[in-house]
């Protein structure tokens, strides 16, 4: 590592959020019929905060996401945004990997649905012209999304949920269609939108080199279960193939292959179970 790529990094920092949310759980479980998903979660996520939760197929990330935005409800158990226990889902926007976008509206539109219906139309439109210059779009606002490339559609989502200035982004898999290099350059636009904006991020993902490139803090689930709970303090941007950074990323992938888990903030090094 030379000393000006050195310079050209920030170092890690305590952020002190006033746009994002915090997120509290407390014994949070879910079952669906006789299968209990979700068993007994307890969670504090600060404002700003970036979290990614990453764990198997199946093991109940969607499920943690939706409670979190809520768009679904726990079995039992509570959830706190902003220490509110209810009326929380204007404050929380949803990202997914197919970026649902209405075919029969132009770009400029699809952005405008994600204003709130109380502004007036010249509102809608500037607020959308805002957001598209955000993510880089500027210029195409009068486009159909059908010839959008599948990352400029993942563009239009993002500017659609930031347009109503989130306190907390939720992604689930949000750049899991896209091809290594546009992923890459997705995963640094949504990381400058969060530097700038202050939001709480929570971005589910089955790539764990993404994880530790994005996040303050991963989860690791297993069987709806937090079985690590990991800090990442290193500096911003985070260069691919990083030492440090792959030293976490072996941490993790040792977890989620079973071998062994070491919850860095809690307890000792044990079994995975
Ligand atoms: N609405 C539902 N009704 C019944 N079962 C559900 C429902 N939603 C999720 N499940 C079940 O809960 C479990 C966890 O699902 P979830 O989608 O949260 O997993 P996941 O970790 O997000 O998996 P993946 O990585 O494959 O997306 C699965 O067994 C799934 O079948
Ligand atoms: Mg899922």
């Amino acid at each position: 590592m030379n000393v000006s790529s050195l310079d050209q990094q920030r170092a890690p920092e305590t952020r002190i959020s006033s746009t994002g949310a915090t997120v509290s759980l407390r014994g949070v479980t879910k079952s669906f019929g006789a299968q209990k998903v979700l068993h007994g979660i307890d969670l504090d996520i600060p404002a700003g905060q970036f979290v990614a939760i990453v764990g198997r197929s199946g093991c109940g990330k969607s499920t943690l996401l939706r409670l979190m935005a809520g768009l679904d409800e726990p079995s039992s158990g509570q959830i706190e945004i902003d220490g509110l226990s209810s009326v929380w889902r204007d404050r929380v926007r949803l990202m997914f990997q197919d970026p649902r976008l209405l075919p029969w509206q132009r770009v400029a539109a699809n952005v405008e649905v994600g204003v709130s219906h109380a502004s007036s139309g010249d509102d809608r439109r500037r607020l959308a012209m805002e957001a598209l210059n955000q993510v880089g779009l500027s210029g195409r606002e009068q486009e159909w999304p059908a010839i959008l490339s599948g990352g400029q559609k993942q563009r239009v989502a993002l500017a659609r949920a930031l347009v109503s200035h989130p306190r907390i982004l939720a992604f689930d898999e949000p750049l899991g269609a896209l091809d290594a290099l546009t992923r890459i350059e997705m995963q640094a636009l949504i990381e400058q939108v969060w530097e700038d904006k202050g939001f709480t991020a929570i971005v589910v993902t089955h790539d764990v080199v993404e994880a530790v490139a994005l996040a303050d803090r991963i989860l690791l689930l297993d069987a709806g279960r937090v079985e690590m709970d990991v800090t990442v303090d290193l500096p911003r941007p985070r260069r691919r193939g990083d030492p440090a950074a792959a030293g976490i990323e072996g941490r993790i992938l040792d977890c989620l292959l079973g071998r062994q888990c070491r919850d860095v903030t809690r307890w000792p090094m044990r079994a995975c179970p």
